[in-house]
């Protein structure tokens, strides 16, 4: 699959731009703050439903506009197709000009892997990074995990709010039994999903790894969660009430479950060197890929935010050679030099003239 074209109203800092993109390799280069990764983020709210990077949707929106839109072609084997997101008070998506009468219809359209500078922290930061790689991954093969995985934090929230009325208003506490049926429930089906999934990174992520490390590095990845079964789970969150009362939210569930890896039966999180983090990172995305390419039978679209950069001009051609036939849109400060010959290279520069602030982008 491939993405044909995107046009830009009134977001972030562009407003009003087409791109169109070259079915291989795109490049888009120059200084910081010029608005390189704007173009990545709205491809990534295209197949995500959202930002990655803002944590309200109307941050987008350009500063002095009151709505911004989003419109993206892209082809795949069997169909083209056209995702729309129109931004104002609310968010409305539309397929194919055909409104969506859920969010989640947007999910599956297009299929994305992103590399984000970030995400060479995965391992060094807290787990909510670590669920969200799954989460994101998941969401766009099973739309249903997005689904209960909302409904999940919508009923830890309520239950939440109901420990500090107990605390603070005397609350009977018997009343925790409603949600903690209810979160049982939602994380059973989540825990179902997310087993699943990492079985399948298991099975990638070992030979990835290998190549990457030219057979140097034995890596092994694991999913820790709270939850066993459904008994269980309701057993842990009656156990710890009187905790969680105290402290006023939710201690034990699947919004804390990790992902651990270890590098040489070492846990990278305390082990790992800085190279480490970066080929472990590598691999887990490029096991993704796969993953998604297994269940869709169609290259995703990878994202590349900055990241080429962290590689030495070898990594990077060896990376390259090994997603081929894969749309790639990369951002970098520098020109790349690549010996790929399919691609397309773009100028960002956001150029302030005396009257009004215009966008260039020139290739
Ligand atoms: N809502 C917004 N309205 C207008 N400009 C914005 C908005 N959000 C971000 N920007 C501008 O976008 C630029 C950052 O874009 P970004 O794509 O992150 O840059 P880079 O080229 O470094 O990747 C900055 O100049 C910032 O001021
Ligand atoms: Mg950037």
């Amino acid at each position: 699959m491939y993405i044909k074209s995107i046009k830009l109203s009134n977001f972030r800092n562009y407003i009003n731009q087409k791109i169109e993109f070259d079915k291989n390799i795109n490049i888009f280069y120059g200084n910081n703050a010029q608005g390189k990764t704007n173009i990545l983020e709205a491809i990534y709210m295209c197949a995500i439903g959202k930002s990655y990077r803002a944590s309200k949707d109307k941050e987008v929106i350009n500063i002095s506009k009151e709505f911004s839109e989003i419109e993206l072609d892209y082809s795949k084997k069997d169909r083209d197709g056209k995702i729309k997101i129109d931004l104002n008070d609310k968010k409305q998506i539309s397929l194919n000009d055909i409104r969506a009468k859920k969010m989640s219809e947007i999910l599956g359209n297009i299929n994305i892997v992103l590399f984000s500078p970030d995400d060479i922290n995965v391992f060094k930061d807290g787990p909510s990074k670590r669920r969200r790689i799954l989460d994101v991954m998941i969401s766009q093969l099973r739309p249903a995990y997005l689904y209960n995985l909302n409904m999940y934090q919508k009923t830890l929230e309520q239950r939440n709010n109901y420990l500090k009325q107990i605390k603070y208003e005397n609350k009977k506490e018997e009343l925790l039994e409603i949600w903690e049926e209810k979160l049982a429930d939602y994380a059973e089906i989540i825990n179902e999903y997310r087993k699943e999934f990492v079985e399948k990174i298991k099975e990638k992520i070992v030979n990835i790894h290998k190549k990457i490390t030219k057979d140097k590095e034995e890596i092994r990845i694991e999913y820790i969660s709270d939850f066993k079964d459904k008994e269980q789970f309701i057993k842990i969150l009656k156990q710890n009430r009187r905790i969680d009362i105290i402290r006023g939210y939710t201690g034990n569930g699947i919004h804390r479950d990790d992902l651990k890896l270890y590098i040489d039966d070492k846990d990278i999180e305390i082990y790992g060197s800085q190279g480490q983090h970066r080929s472990a990172i590598l691999s887990i995305k490029l096991s993704e890929l796969e993953i998604i390419k297994d269940e869709t039978e169609e290259n995703p679209i990878l994202l590349l935010d900055d990241f080429m950069s962290e590689l030495d001009k070898i990594r990077r051609e060896n990376f390259l050679e090994e997603v081929e036939d894969t749309q790639i849109i990369i951002t970098c400060t520098d020109k790349l030099e690549l010996k790929n010959e399919n691609k397309k290279i773009f100028f960002v520069e956001n150029r302030k003239s005396k009257r009004r602030k215009k966008h260039l982008i020139f290739y």
